[in-house]
């Protein structure tokens, strides 16, 4: 997969990319990211991006110019009849965006090609939104100084779902929120730690009890913590059955 990322700041990326799974996966070759600094196409002599907003109020609001020049810049040259790659979805990090979700991100990581535009200040220019961008992406209902960490968040999300990135085959397709459900607790060595014990079923080496125990963990973690994902998460009988009796304890602890 290949990530355009347009910002004012690209020395913000290097020392995420540059270590662990990002690293490994561009090394693969799973991974070519590219860093564009929106100021180097801004005109003039001061190359300013940000202006005030029309109609007063505070902070200030990056410029329509120097982004639509550096998106279009790098769409010309995909657009030559030598480029293998088409449409990539351009997706504006911002506060207002679609909130970002492990869905989204496996969606995501069936692109070929993805551009990532990162705002700044009050925000941007709302021509780049209405114009350009073809997505907008929040990764939560707070506000960020820009939307660097914003992109940084969707490249991580992205790249772990790309064949071969984490090393054991299937690994992603367990993770919390992949199933639907929160992950239940791991376990590693030492069995016995400060005398808290490692589940037995874990060490039983029963492969069809190991996972029932894991399916149940999860349910138990997810309607203690998140049951608002229970109203969605596919679930089986023998799910909805347990469920049934962790909500018939709380009803008995309760009174
Ligand atoms: N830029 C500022 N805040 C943001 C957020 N929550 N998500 C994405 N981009 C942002």
């Amino acid at each position: 997969m290949r990530i355009d990322i347009f910002t004012l700041f690209p020395g913000m990326f290097p020392a995420y990319l540059n270590e662990s799974m990002l690293k490994r996966a561009q090394e693969m070759g799973q991974l070519a990211v590219h860093l564009h600094n929106i100021r180097d196409y801004a005109s003039g002599k001061h190359r300013i991006t940000d202006e005030p907003p029309f109609g007063g109020g505070g902070g200030m609001v990056l410029k329509p110019e120097p982004i639509f020049t550096a998106v279009e810049s790098l769409l010309s040259t995909l657009q030559s009849p030598t480029a293998a790659i088409g449409n990539p979805p351009i997706i504006l990090m911002s506060p207002q965006g679609r909130p970002f979700t492990q869905a989204i991100a496996q969606q995501l990581s069936q692109q070929e090609h993805l551009i990532l535009l990162c705002g700044r200040y009050e925000g941007v220019d709302e021509r780049v939104r209405t114009h350009l961008v073809t997505d907008e992406i929040s990764i939560g209902d707070y506000v960020l100084t820009g939307g660097e960490l914003a992109a940084m968040v969707i490249v991580d999300a992205v790249t772990r779902l790309l064949p071969g990135v984490l090393g054991a085959e299937g690994a992603a397709e367990t993770d919390s929120h992949a199933t639907g459900l929160l992950e239940g607790p791991h376990y590693t060595k030492p069995a016995d730690f400060r005398g808290w014990q490692v589940p037995a079923t874990l060490r039983s080496g029963h492969a069809a009890k190991i996972d029932r125990w894991r399916r149940e963990a999860a349910l138990r973690r997810t309607w203690q913590r998140r049951p608002d994902l229970l109203l969605t998460a596919p679930l089986t009988e023998e799910d909805k059955w347990f469920l049934c009796q962790l909500a018939a304890e709380s009803v008995g602890h309760s009174s």
